[in-house]
């Protein structure tokens, strides 16, 4: 997987950088795009959750998760009290939808890195939870898979980061919903511990 370079100082503002993404054409995606998906929720949250790409409602709407994966995952930061809304904020590897939901290619992956980079630089989260083997293998330069990544706390930079199941995955693979719900309970003790909140 392609490298995650160090978080550059924010060099546009929150607002240049959405609509920088908006108009971007760095690679083929923007031609089957309906529109990019820069995030949602809170900008100022102590959360980041990363996803992987857009898929067709999140390209039709404008926003990530907000599918069925979309549904699941608010429902999982729901139950470790957690508000998508206001707690976190939400955003993907890639900002634009992979024709038929196909995986991200590395040279998608390198075009969109930057984005992904500055806004972590503009956050500054306490805790990132990447989801999925693409944000999980981004961020931390490695070809592990999921199973072998979960369960401690990486770090991105100098952010801590913790690695799960992707929602999409969860959905076909109910087993694993168990093992899941382990890493946000332990995604929440970490952050208590970061936070003492
Ligand atoms: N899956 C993702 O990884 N991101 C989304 O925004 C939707 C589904």
């Amino acid at each position: 997987a392609p490298t995650l370079p160090a978080p550059a100082k924010p060099v546009l503002s929150w607002d240049e950088l959405e609509q920088t993404v908006a108009r971007c054409s760095h690679c083929r995606l923007c031609e089957t795009r309906t529109q990019t998906v820069f995030g949602r929720g809170n900008p100022q949250a102590r959360w980041l959750i990363i996803g992987e790409a857009p898929g067709e409602q999140e390209d039709k709407q404008g926003k990530p998760f907000v599918g069925r994966a979309g549904q699941l995952l608010d429902n999982m930061l729901a139950a470790i009290g957690l508000d998508s809304n206001h707690d976190v904020y939400i955003a993907n590897v890639l900002k634009c939808r992979p024709p038929g939901n196909r995986n991200p290619s590395a040279d998608e992956i390198v075009a969109c890195q930057d984005y992904l980079r500055q806004q972590i630089a503009h956050i500054r989260p306490t805790l990132i939870l990447a989801l999925g083997r693409f944000a999980a293998q981004t961020l931390l330069d490695s070809n592990d898979s999921i199973a072998r990544l979960r369960g401690r706390v990486h770090r991105y930079q100098d952010v801590p980061m913790i690695v799960s199941f992707h929602p999409a995955y969860l959905l076909r693979n109910l087993p694993d919903k168990a093992k899941s719900w382990q890493d946000l309970v332990f995604a929440r003790r970490t952050f208590r511990q970061l936070t003492g909140q």
